[in-house]
């Protein structure tokens, strides 16, 4: 069975209103947690190009590194640690315009220069992160924001 995606559009927005009905059919019934979260880290990556897509888990009472797209990135982080860290904490999305103005900012790469960092709420608790990160300052704005939070709310409804 072919799984390509055929994203319509020009603008991010385009994009987003495109995708995320497709990721949902792909997903589908499909209840592997992981197999899940690689394909939506995936269709993320190639449709936008973003430099990092990836999921982080809370798991012991620290996030450990889940699928993801891009390059090699730190296994695990603490509560309140980096902005992953800061997102689970302050149970909020955190838009980074420079990862190197934010205080405790982790870098898992030189190249990484902006981020959004969006949380996973089941039941009021976080479970885990979306995180992406870009190779060019100030690249995520609240089209990212609400779009991502709207996904997160559909991953937490089956994760
Ligand atoms: N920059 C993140 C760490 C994860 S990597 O970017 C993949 C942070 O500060 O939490």
């Amino acid at each position: 069975m072919a799984e390509d995606l055929y994203i319509a559009g020009e603008s991010k927005q385009e994009k987003y209103t495109s995708l995320l009905p497709q990721i949902q059919a792909l997903i589908g019934d499909e209840t592997d947690l992981v197999a899940n979260l690689a394909n939506i880290s995936a269709a993320l990556k190639s449709t936008f190009g973003f430099f990092w897509v990836g999921f982080y888990l809370v798991k012991d009472g620290e996030l450990v590194l889940r699928p993801f797209q891009g390059t090699v990135a730190c296994t695990r982080i603490a509560f309140g640690r980096g902005v992953c860290g800061s997102a689970w904490k302050e149970q909020k999305t955190l838009l980074v315009p420079d990862v190197e103005a934010f205080p405790g900012h982790i870098a898992c790469s030189s190249l990484s220069k902006s981020e959004i960092v969006v949380p996973i709420i089941r039941g009021g608790e976080v479970i885990g992160v979306l995180d992406v990160d870009s190779d060019r300052l100030n690249d995520f704005d609240s089209v990212d924001q609400e779009e991502l939070e709207k996904l997160c709310q559909w991953i937490a409804s089956f994760a």
